[in-house]
Protein backbone atom coordinates (compact mmCIF):
# COMPACT_ATOMS: atom_id res chain seq x y z
CA UNK A 1 0.00 0.00 0.00
CA UNK A 2 1.23 3.60 -1.03
CA UNK A 3 2.23 5.31 2.02
CA UNK A 4 0.28 8.53 0.99
CA UNK A 5 -3.21 8.82 0.13
CA UNK A 6 -3.79 9.59 -3.68
CA UNK A 7 -6.84 11.50 -5.08
CA UNK A 8 -8.02 11.67 -8.76
CA UNK A 9 -10.63 14.33 -9.92
CA UNK A 10 -12.12 12.85 -12.83
CA UNK A 11 -14.01 14.85 -15.77
CA UNK A 12 -16.45 13.33 -18.35
CA UNK A 13 -18.05 14.87 -21.14
CA UNK A 14 -18.25 12.49 -23.94
CA UNK A 15 -21.78 12.31 -24.64
CA UNK A 16 -24.94 13.69 -22.78
CA UNK A 17 -23.46 13.62 -19.69
CA UNK A 18 -21.41 16.49 -17.64
CA UNK A 19 -20.01 14.55 -14.99
CA UNK A 20 -17.34 14.85 -12.17
CA UNK A 21 -16.08 12.64 -9.43
CA UNK A 22 -13.09 12.63 -6.85
CA UNK A 23 -11.89 8.89 -6.03
CA UNK A 24 -9.73 7.94 -3.13
CA UNK A 25 -7.05 5.10 -3.86
CA UNK A 26 -8.63 4.24 -7.01
CA UNK A 27 -11.55 2.41 -5.23
CA UNK A 28 -13.30 4.77 -2.92
CA UNK A 29 -15.76 7.26 -4.02
CA UNK A 30 -15.68 10.50 -2.44
CA UNK A 31 -18.13 12.09 -4.76
CA UNK A 32 -20.10 11.67 -7.94
CA UNK A 33 -22.04 14.50 -9.63
CA UNK A 34 -24.24 14.18 -12.97
CA UNK A 35 -25.79 16.55 -15.08
CA UNK A 36 -27.23 14.72 -17.18
CA UNK A 37 -28.98 16.30 -20.83
CA UNK A 38 -31.31 13.83 -21.11
CA UNK A 39 -34.62 15.33 -21.08
CA UNK A 40 -32.99 18.50 -23.48
CA UNK A 41 -31.97 15.72 -26.14
CA UNK A 42 -35.52 13.19 -25.92
CA UNK A 43 -37.77 15.41 -27.78
CA UNK A 44 -35.39 14.85 -30.67
CA UNK A 45 -35.25 11.45 -30.27
CA UNK A 46 -31.48 10.81 -29.67
CA UNK A 47 -28.52 13.09 -28.87
CA UNK A 48 -27.72 16.55 -30.64
CA UNK A 49 -24.48 16.99 -30.78
CA UNK A 50 -23.99 20.99 -30.90
CA UNK A 51 -26.61 21.11 -28.02
CA UNK A 52 -24.82 18.52 -26.09
CA UNK A 53 -21.51 20.98 -26.35
CA UNK A 54 -23.41 24.35 -25.03
CA UNK A 55 -24.88 22.10 -22.62
CA UNK A 56 -21.39 21.00 -21.48
CA UNK A 57 -20.52 24.27 -21.40
CA UNK A 58 -22.94 25.11 -18.79
CA UNK A 59 -22.43 22.48 -16.52
CA UNK A 60 -18.41 21.77 -16.31
CA UNK A 61 -17.62 24.11 -13.64
CA UNK A 62 -20.53 24.32 -11.50
CA UNK A 63 -20.33 20.13 -11.28
CA UNK A 64 -16.49 20.24 -11.11
CA UNK A 65 -17.00 22.69 -7.92
CA UNK A 66 -19.72 20.43 -6.77
CA UNK A 67 -17.82 17.37 -7.05
CA UNK A 68 -14.80 19.00 -5.06
CA UNK A 69 -16.99 20.32 -2.55
CA UNK A 70 -19.33 17.12 -1.71
CA UNK A 71 -15.97 15.29 -1.52
CA UNK A 72 -14.58 17.93 1.15
CA UNK A 73 -11.07 17.80 -0.90
CA UNK A 74 -9.53 20.98 -2.07
CA UNK A 75 -8.34 20.79 -5.35
CA UNK A 76 -4.57 21.76 -3.97
CA UNK A 77 -5.01 18.35 -2.36
CA UNK A 78 -5.98 16.52 -5.08
CA UNK A 79 -2.81 14.08 -7.23
CA UNK A 80 -4.05 14.55 -10.72
CA UNK A 81 -6.97 15.74 -13.13
CA UNK A 82 -8.12 12.41 -15.25
CA UNK A 83 -10.63 13.00 -18.04
CA UNK A 84 -12.24 11.04 -20.77
CA UNK A 85 -10.17 11.92 -24.59
CA UNK A 86 -12.35 9.66 -26.46
CA UNK A 87 -13.96 8.08 -27.83
CA UNK A 88 -17.18 10.07 -28.50
CA UNK A 89 -18.76 13.41 -29.63
CA UNK A 90 -15.72 15.43 -30.47
CA UNK A 91 -17.28 18.68 -29.39
CA UNK A 92 -18.50 16.99 -26.52
CA UNK A 93 -15.18 15.67 -25.56
CA UNK A 94 -13.55 19.26 -25.94
CA UNK A 95 -15.48 20.81 -23.19
CA UNK A 96 -14.28 18.15 -20.39
CA UNK A 97 -10.80 18.18 -22.07
CA UNK A 98 -9.89 22.09 -21.77
CA UNK A 99 -11.89 22.24 -18.82
CA UNK A 100 -9.19 19.65 -17.14
CA UNK A 101 -6.80 20.76 -18.89
CA UNK A 102 -7.43 24.65 -17.93
CA UNK A 103 -7.25 22.92 -13.98
CA UNK A 104 -4.35 20.88 -14.01
CA UNK A 105 -2.01 24.08 -15.49
CA UNK A 106 -3.82 26.36 -12.97
CA UNK A 107 -3.28 23.80 -10.07
CA UNK A 108 -0.02 22.43 -11.54
CA UNK A 109 -1.39 19.28 -11.18
CA UNK A 110 -1.15 16.00 -13.89
CA UNK A 111 -3.27 15.99 -16.21
CA UNK A 112 -4.48 11.77 -17.68
CA UNK A 113 -6.14 11.26 -21.04
CA UNK A 114 -8.69 8.05 -19.98
CA UNK A 115 -10.08 6.22 -22.89
CA UNK A 116 -14.05 6.00 -22.26
CA UNK A 117 -14.63 2.75 -22.61
CA UNK A 118 -11.90 1.21 -20.28
CA UNK A 119 -13.40 3.74 -17.67
CA UNK A 120 -16.54 1.63 -18.19
CA UNK A 121 -14.67 -1.65 -17.81
CA UNK A 122 -13.14 -0.10 -14.55
CA UNK A 123 -16.62 0.70 -12.93
CA UNK A 124 -16.47 -2.68 -12.19
CA UNK A 125 -13.86 -2.20 -9.40
CA UNK A 126 -15.62 0.39 -7.59
CA UNK A 127 -18.35 -2.09 -6.63
CA UNK A 128 -15.95 -5.40 -5.74
CA UNK A 129 -13.16 -4.34 -3.81
CA UNK A 130 -11.91 -8.17 -4.56
CA UNK A 131 -11.87 -7.46 -8.43
CA UNK A 132 -8.24 -7.77 -10.15
CA UNK A 133 -7.06 -8.86 -13.13
CA UNK A 134 -6.79 -10.66 -15.54
CA UNK A 135 -10.76 -10.87 -16.32
CA UNK A 136 -13.20 -10.88 -19.37
CA UNK A 137 -15.10 -7.74 -19.81
CA UNK A 138 -18.17 -7.95 -22.04
CA UNK A 139 -18.73 -3.61 -22.91
CA UNK A 140 -21.75 -3.07 -24.24
CA UNK A 141 -22.42 0.45 -24.42
CA UNK A 142 -24.79 3.37 -26.58
CA UNK A 143 -21.73 3.30 -29.62
CA UNK A 144 -19.83 -0.54 -28.61
CA UNK A 145 -19.81 -4.10 -28.45
CA UNK A 146 -17.03 -5.92 -27.27
CA UNK A 147 -15.33 -8.66 -25.54
CA UNK A 148 -11.94 -7.60 -23.93
CA UNK A 149 -9.55 -9.24 -22.25
CA UNK A 150 -8.59 -7.12 -19.31
CA UNK A 151 -4.87 -9.05 -18.65
CA UNK A 152 -3.77 -6.50 -16.36
CA UNK A 153 -4.52 -2.33 -15.15
CA UNK A 154 -3.17 -0.91 -18.39
CA UNK A 155 -2.97 -4.16 -20.76
CA UNK A 156 -6.22 -5.30 -22.57
CA UNK A 157 -6.73 -7.79 -25.72
CA UNK A 158 -9.67 -7.14 -27.82
CA UNK A 159 -11.38 -10.80 -28.53
CA UNK A 160 -14.14 -9.59 -30.96
CA UNK A 161 -16.63 -6.39 -31.37
CA UNK A 162 -19.53 -5.75 -33.07
CA UNK A 163 -19.61 -5.83 -36.88
CA UNK A 164 -22.27 -3.02 -37.38
CA UNK A 165 -24.77 -1.48 -34.59
CA UNK A 166 -23.90 -1.81 -31.10
CA UNK A 167 -25.97 -3.62 -29.02
CA UNK A 168 -27.26 -0.29 -27.45
CA UNK A 169 -27.55 1.67 -30.71
CA UNK A 170 -30.69 -1.88 -31.32
CA UNK A 171 -32.25 -0.88 -27.88
CA UNK A 172 -32.31 2.39 -29.14
CA UNK A 173 -33.68 2.44 -32.86
CA UNK A 174 -36.14 -0.35 -31.88
CA UNK A 175 -37.40 1.88 -28.96
CA UNK A 176 -37.87 4.45 -31.25
CA UNK A 177 -39.38 2.48 -34.30
CA UNK A 178 -41.82 1.88 -31.59
CA UNK A 179 -42.73 5.78 -30.45
CA UNK A 180 -40.66 5.02 -27.33
CA UNK A 181 -38.73 8.32 -26.16
CA UNK A 182 -34.53 8.42 -25.99
CA UNK A 183 -32.44 6.47 -24.51
CA UNK A 184 -34.42 3.44 -25.86
CA UNK A 185 -32.39 0.59 -23.33
CA UNK A 186 -34.62 1.49 -20.25
CA UNK A 187 -37.79 2.11 -21.96
CA UNK A 188 -37.42 -1.31 -23.44
CA UNK A 189 -36.49 -2.98 -20.37
CA UNK A 190 -39.58 -1.22 -18.90
CA UNK A 191 -41.98 -2.67 -21.01
CA UNK A 192 -40.85 -6.04 -21.44
CA UNK A 193 -41.59 -6.66 -18.16
CA UNK A 194 -45.18 -7.06 -19.24
CA UNK A 195 -44.41 -9.25 -22.29
CA UNK A 196 -43.55 -13.28 -23.22
CA UNK A 197 -39.74 -13.32 -24.27
CA UNK A 198 -40.92 -16.53 -26.43
CA UNK A 199 -43.67 -14.44 -28.34
CA UNK A 200 -41.74 -13.77 -31.04
CA UNK A 201 -38.90 -15.69 -32.58
CA UNK A 202 -36.24 -12.50 -34.17
CA UNK A 203 -33.12 -14.02 -35.16
CA UNK A 204 -29.58 -14.34 -33.16
CA UNK A 205 -26.82 -13.55 -35.85
CA UNK A 206 -23.93 -16.10 -34.28
CA UNK A 207 -21.42 -15.35 -36.79
CA UNK A 208 -18.38 -17.53 -38.11
CA UNK A 209 -16.14 -16.04 -35.58
CA UNK A 210 -17.45 -16.76 -32.06
CA UNK A 211 -16.13 -13.61 -30.26
CA UNK A 212 -17.95 -10.90 -32.84
CA UNK A 213 -21.34 -9.62 -33.37
CA UNK A 214 -23.92 -8.50 -35.34
CA UNK A 215 -26.78 -6.32 -34.22
CA UNK A 216 -28.27 -4.58 -37.37
CA UNK A 217 -30.32 -7.82 -38.47
CA UNK A 218 -32.21 -8.36 -35.66
CA UNK A 219 -33.05 -4.61 -35.75
CA UNK A 220 -34.23 -5.15 -39.35
CA UNK A 221 -35.92 -7.95 -38.51
CA UNK A 222 -38.25 -6.00 -35.31
CA UNK A 223 -38.60 -3.31 -38.22
CA UNK A 224 -39.99 -5.49 -40.54
CA UNK A 225 -42.52 -7.66 -38.48
CA UNK A 226 -43.83 -4.26 -37.21
CA UNK A 227 -44.39 -3.40 -40.85
CA UNK A 228 -45.58 -6.82 -41.90
CA UNK A 229 -48.28 -6.54 -38.93
CA UNK A 230 -49.58 -2.94 -39.71
CA UNK A 231 -49.86 -3.86 -43.51
CA UNK A 232 -51.61 -6.96 -42.60
CA UNK A 233 -54.31 -5.05 -40.09
CA UNK A 234 -53.10 -7.07 -37.81
CA UNK A 235 -52.30 -6.01 -33.79
CA UNK A 236 -49.35 -5.38 -32.38
CA UNK A 237 -48.23 -6.40 -28.55
CA UNK A 238 -45.79 -4.15 -28.27
CA UNK A 239 -44.78 -5.66 -24.85
CA UNK A 240 -44.16 -8.48 -26.60
CA UNK A 241 -42.10 -7.30 -29.19
CA UNK A 242 -39.71 -5.64 -26.28
CA UNK A 243 -39.61 -8.69 -24.42
CA UNK A 244 -38.56 -11.04 -27.69
CA UNK A 245 -35.66 -8.44 -29.13
CA UNK A 246 -34.41 -8.24 -25.15
CA UNK A 247 -34.47 -11.51 -25.28
CA UNK A 248 -32.55 -12.00 -28.61
CA UNK A 249 -30.24 -9.33 -27.88
CA UNK A 250 -29.32 -11.02 -24.31
CA UNK A 251 -29.08 -14.26 -26.05
CA UNK A 252 -26.45 -13.39 -27.98
CA UNK A 253 -24.79 -11.44 -25.43
CA UNK A 254 -24.64 -14.32 -23.11
CA UNK A 255 -23.46 -16.92 -25.28
CA UNK A 256 -21.04 -15.55 -26.87
CA UNK A 257 -19.41 -14.48 -23.38
CA UNK A 258 -19.58 -18.36 -22.20
CA UNK A 259 -17.82 -19.03 -25.56
CA UNK A 260 -15.24 -16.65 -24.64
CA UNK A 261 -14.79 -17.67 -20.55
CA UNK A 262 -14.36 -21.31 -21.88
CA UNK A 263 -11.58 -19.85 -24.64
CA UNK A 264 -9.81 -17.62 -22.19
CA UNK A 265 -9.99 -19.90 -19.68
CA UNK A 266 -11.22 -16.89 -17.35
CA UNK A 267 -13.11 -17.42 -14.05
CA UNK A 268 -14.37 -13.87 -14.02
CA UNK A 269 -16.41 -11.82 -16.07
CA UNK A 270 -17.64 -8.12 -15.66
CA UNK A 271 -20.09 -6.01 -17.69
CA UNK A 272 -19.28 -2.47 -18.72
CA UNK A 273 -21.46 -0.01 -20.34
CA UNK A 274 -24.74 1.64 -20.12
CA UNK A 275 -26.66 -2.02 -21.70
CA UNK A 276 -25.04 -3.37 -18.46
CA UNK A 277 -27.82 -1.49 -16.18
CA UNK A 278 -29.81 -3.79 -18.06
CA UNK A 279 -31.12 -6.80 -15.40
CA UNK A 280 -32.33 -9.59 -17.59
CA UNK A 281 -28.68 -9.51 -19.17
CA UNK A 282 -27.48 -9.54 -15.83
CA UNK A 283 -29.79 -12.39 -14.49
CA UNK A 284 -29.06 -14.73 -17.60
CA UNK A 285 -25.02 -13.94 -17.77
CA UNK A 286 -24.48 -14.42 -13.97
CA UNK A 287 -26.86 -17.86 -14.55
CA UNK A 288 -24.89 -18.96 -17.70
CA UNK A 289 -21.32 -17.55 -16.14
CA UNK A 290 -22.18 -19.72 -13.09
CA UNK A 291 -22.83 -22.75 -14.92
CA UNK A 292 -19.63 -22.09 -16.69
CA UNK A 293 -17.76 -21.80 -13.50
CA UNK A 294 -17.27 -17.99 -13.24
CA UNK A 295 -18.25 -14.87 -11.82
CA UNK A 296 -20.40 -12.19 -12.78
CA UNK A 297 -19.21 -9.13 -11.42
CA UNK A 298 -21.66 -5.50 -12.41
CA UNK A 299 -21.42 -2.00 -11.53
CA UNK A 300 -24.04 -0.53 -9.09
CA UNK A 301 -26.76 1.21 -11.38
CA UNK A 302 -25.81 4.51 -11.35
CA UNK A 303 -22.24 3.25 -12.38
CA UNK A 304 -23.42 1.07 -15.40
CA UNK A 305 -24.21 4.53 -17.47
CA UNK A 306 -21.98 7.29 -17.86
CA UNK A 307 -20.12 8.81 -14.79
CA UNK A 308 -17.27 10.23 -13.99
CA UNK A 309 -16.13 8.05 -11.13
CA UNK A 310 -14.89 5.48 -13.81
CA UNK A 311 -12.78 8.06 -15.37
CA UNK A 312 -11.14 9.01 -12.07
CA UNK A 313 -10.98 5.35 -11.26
CA UNK A 314 -9.30 4.42 -14.79
CA UNK A 315 -7.14 7.29 -14.15
CA UNK A 316 -5.82 6.26 -10.75
CA UNK A 317 -4.30 3.52 -12.62
CA UNK A 318 -2.86 5.04 -15.05
CA UNK A 319 -1.53 7.61 -12.50
CA UNK A 320 -0.02 5.07 -10.62
CA UNK A 321 1.84 3.52 -13.52
CA UNK A 322 3.43 6.95 -14.38
CA UNK A 323 1.62 7.68 -16.85
CA UNK A 324 0.69 11.07 -18.10
CA UNK A 325 -0.70 13.20 -21.00
CA UNK A 326 0.75 16.56 -22.47
CA UNK A 327 -1.26 19.85 -22.12
CA UNK A 328 -2.06 19.41 -25.68
CA UNK A 329 -3.67 16.63 -25.58
CA UNK A 330 -6.25 16.37 -28.14
CA UNK A 331 -9.75 14.56 -27.77
CA UNK A 332 -10.10 11.32 -30.35
CA UNK A 333 -13.68 11.03 -31.04
CA UNK A 334 -12.87 7.43 -32.50
CA UNK A 335 -10.00 6.49 -30.09
CA UNK A 336 -10.28 2.60 -29.85
CA UNK A 337 -10.07 0.19 -26.99
CA UNK A 338 -7.63 -2.12 -26.88
O1 LIG B 1 -22.49 3.80 -21.71
P1 LIG B 1 -23.62 4.69 -22.04
O2 LIG B 1 -24.29 5.44 -20.94
O3 LIG B 1 -23.17 5.72 -23.12
C1 LIG B 1 -22.25 5.37 -24.11
O4 LIG B 1 -21.04 5.35 -23.79
O5 LIG B 1 -22.73 5.02 -25.20
O6 LIG B 1 -24.68 3.78 -22.81
C2 LIG B 1 -25.88 4.28 -23.28
C3 LIG B 1 -26.64 3.14 -23.90
C4 LIG B 1 -27.90 3.60 -24.64
O7 LIG B 1 -27.93 2.96 -25.88
C5 LIG B 1 -29.01 3.09 -23.73
O8 LIG B 1 -30.22 2.81 -24.42
C6 LIG B 1 -28.40 1.86 -23.15
O9 LIG B 1 -27.06 2.21 -22.91
N1 LIG B 1 -29.05 1.45 -21.89
C7 LIG B 1 -29.74 0.30 -21.73
C8 LIG B 1 -30.25 0.32 -20.41
N2 LIG B 1 -29.84 1.48 -19.81
C9 LIG B 1 -29.10 2.16 -20.74
N3 LIG B 1 -29.96 -0.72 -22.58
C10 LIG B 1 -30.72 -1.75 -22.14
N4 LIG B 1 -31.26 -1.80 -20.90
C11 LIG B 1 -31.05 -0.79 -20.01
N5 LIG B 1 -31.58 -0.84 -18.78
ZN1 LIG C 1 -20.48 5.38 -21.97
Amino acid sequence: MQDKDIYILGIESSCDETAAAVVKNGRETLSNIIASQIMVHRRFGGVVPEIASRKHIEHVLPVIDEALKEARVPLERIDAVAVTYGPGLVGALLVGLSAAKALAWAAGKPLIGVNHLEGHVFANFLNDPDLEPPFLALVVSGGHTALLKVTGYNSFEMLGQTRDDAAGEAFDKVARVMGMPYPGGPEIEKLALAGDPKAIDFPRAMLDNPFEFSFSGMKSSVINYLHNQEQAHRPVNKADVAASFQDAVTDVLVQKSVLALKGTGLKEIVLAGGVSANKTLQDKLAAAAGSAGARLVHPTKILCTDNAVMIACRGYYQYVAGDRSPLDLNADPALKLG
